[in-house]
């Protein structure tokens, strides 16, 4: 298995899940088990960049594919922006689900960035883009990822701290509730967020 960019050969019953072998045989704990029935996301890993719950996924099936936990997020001993963004604005609280968050916050940010409409997107006509990245869009896509604590306010401004982050070291244009300063600071400005005001601005 190729997890965080390491090869690890595992020899496993064919029904352990990729949860389970990772928290129990490679202690990469940072992976969450909630409810270990695909409910709750706090198990969310990336498979090959795109989302997955690791209690769903039998690690067989992981086999030959690309596995980002929460531990391999961060370079050079930088926090990868997302995670970066839920230390600056507090998404959290016991942080329990929070690497399953951090998780599925970075693909949430690349699915937007390439296009992909969510339920509550008004145009879904691949020529209109990406649309805005309001709270509604941010709170439907992270909708998978529950949190007991109900950290969501922060959360939500986290992912679009972080997505700004990405549209301006990748020079991309996104319309996100945040504006970001070359100080990395925030403004608490919101973007329009409903289609009503969207379509007033
Ligand atoms: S532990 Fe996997 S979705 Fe809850
Ligand atoms: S921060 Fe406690 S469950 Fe989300």
């Amino acid at each position: 298995m190729d997890i965080n960019g390491d090869k690890h050969t595992l020899t496993v019953d064919h029904r352990t899940t990729l949860l389970d072998a990772l928290r129990e045989r490679l202690d990469l704990t940072g992976t969450k088990k909630g409810c270990d029935q695909g409910q709750c996301g706090a198990c969310t890993v990336l498979l090959d960049g795109r989302r997955a719950v690791a209690c769903l996924q039998l690690a067989v099936a992981a086999e030959g594919r690309a596995v980002t936990t929460v531990e391999g997020l961060a370079e050079g001993g930088q926090l990868h922006p997302v995670q970066q963004a839920f230390l600056d604005l507090d998404g959290y609280q016991c942080g329990y689900c929070t690497p399953g968050q951090i998780c599925s916050a970075v693909a949430v940010i690349e699915e937007h960035a390439a296009g992909w409409p969510s339920a509550v997107t008004d145009d879904v006509r691949p020529e209109a883009g990406p649309p805005p990245l309001t709270d509604d869009e941010i709170r439907e896509r992270m909708s998978g990822n529950l949190c007991r604590c109900a950290a969501y306010v922060s959360i939500v401004q986290a992912v679009s701290r972080a997505a700004a982050v990405r549209a301006e070291t990748t020079g991309h244009t996104v319309i996100t509730g945040h504006t970001v300063t070359t100080e990395h600071t925030v403004t608490t400005e919101r973007a329009a967020t409903t289609p009503a005001k969207r379509a007033a601005a």
